[in-house]
């Protein structure tokens, strides 16, 4: 029996699996345990269930001597320095594929919620500003027929252009077979959707440079991680009409405080990180960390390991 701590109560029966072949400590509360609380927990478990709210630092991994095994409940993995895990020759899993679908259907959701202006026109009726059939109210941009650029067509960037067919939309990709350069998608596309890890590489991908060579009428789709769009530089696009509007479930840092001023800034919605909350994903979300836990712990290889 190892020692496992887990950072949050999580969806679906799994968690029952991990509790019968091993003692498990669940942190129990709604926010997550603070970096000193994890890794205090971390200092005397073999296995952690992690979330992408909870920073598994080199610091936090050297200290924690007995750890075996790390499992980190969603795709990305950022949260997680797995260089340092792998030196300790630490497994770390993560949750891929089962959320594909789910954060492709939520891109969409988002897309069409900002090209059509749907939260301002349900604001003005809840705040009973409906007051007749307004020819020039509300007007939105076109979606059917439009050119999607999607950067990083990795697995949920090709589930969202599987959903961009049905639309009969043109799309533009970086990543894999038929990719074309950032700056092309970026002149050419009405909609922008990133799906691209955060890594180096990637952090601020979208600057001010980027946000300048998009069209005055395109609308920005983030639902991958917040760090990938320099949000200063977002802020002042959507202030000046650089572009059109976007469409945000991912943020630096997530909440954003109160006050943050991308929460007043124009045309902009923001859904607090639900690309993957359907109940079927992360019932299996919780299946896989199981899994890979269950397997690291016994020294097996991961179904799946990222390192
Ligand atoms: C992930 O899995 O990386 C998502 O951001 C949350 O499910």
């Amino acid at each position: 029996m190892a020692r496992c701590f887990v950072t949050r109560q999580l969806p679906g029966r799994a968690l029952a699996r991990l509790h019968s072949a091993h003692q498990v400590e669940v942190w129990p509360e709604r926010l997550p345990p603070s970096y000193d609380e994890l890794t205090r927990h971390a200092a005397g478990a073999e296995g952690l269930l992690t979330l992408l709210t909870d920073r598994v630092d080199a610091q936090l991994i050297d200290g924690a001597t007995e750890l075996r095994a790390i499992s980190n409940y969603a795709v990305g993995y950022d949260n997680v320095d797995v260089i340092a895990a792998t030196a300790r020759g630490i497994p770390v899993g993560n949750t891929p594929d089962v959320l594909t679908d789910a954060t492709a259907d939520l891109a969409f959701a988002l897309l069409l919620a900002a090209a059509r202006r749907l939260p301002q026109a349900i604001e003005a009726v809840n705040a009973g500003d409906w007051r007749t059939w307004e020819p020039g109210r509300f007007l939105g941009y076109e979606v059917h027929g439009a050119t999607l650029g999607i950067v990083g067509l990795g697995r949920i960037g090709s589930a969202v252009a599987k959903r961009a067919e049905g639309f009969e939309m043109s799309v533009l990709h970086t990543g894999g077979a038929g990719e074309v350069p950032l700056e092309r998608l970026l002149r050419e596309a009405d909609f922008v959707s990133l799906h691209c890890p955060l890594t180096r590489a990637t952090h601020h991908l979208i600057d001010a440079a980027a946000l300048s060579s998009m069209r005055p009428s395109s609308i920005l789709i983030n639902t991958a991680r917040g760090p990938i769009i320099d949000q200063e530089a977002l802020h002042r696009a959507l202030s000046d009409g650089t572009i059109a509007g976007a469409a945000l479930d991912v943020t630096d840092p997530e909440p954003l405080p109160a006050g943050h001023p991308l929460l007043s800034a124009p045309n902009l919605i923001i859904a607090p990180h639900i690309g993957s909350a359907t109940h079927a994903a992360r019932e299996r979300m919780t299946e896989l960390a199981v899994e890979n836990l269950l397997a690291g712990l016994e020294g097996a290889p991961m179904p799946h390991q990222v390192n």
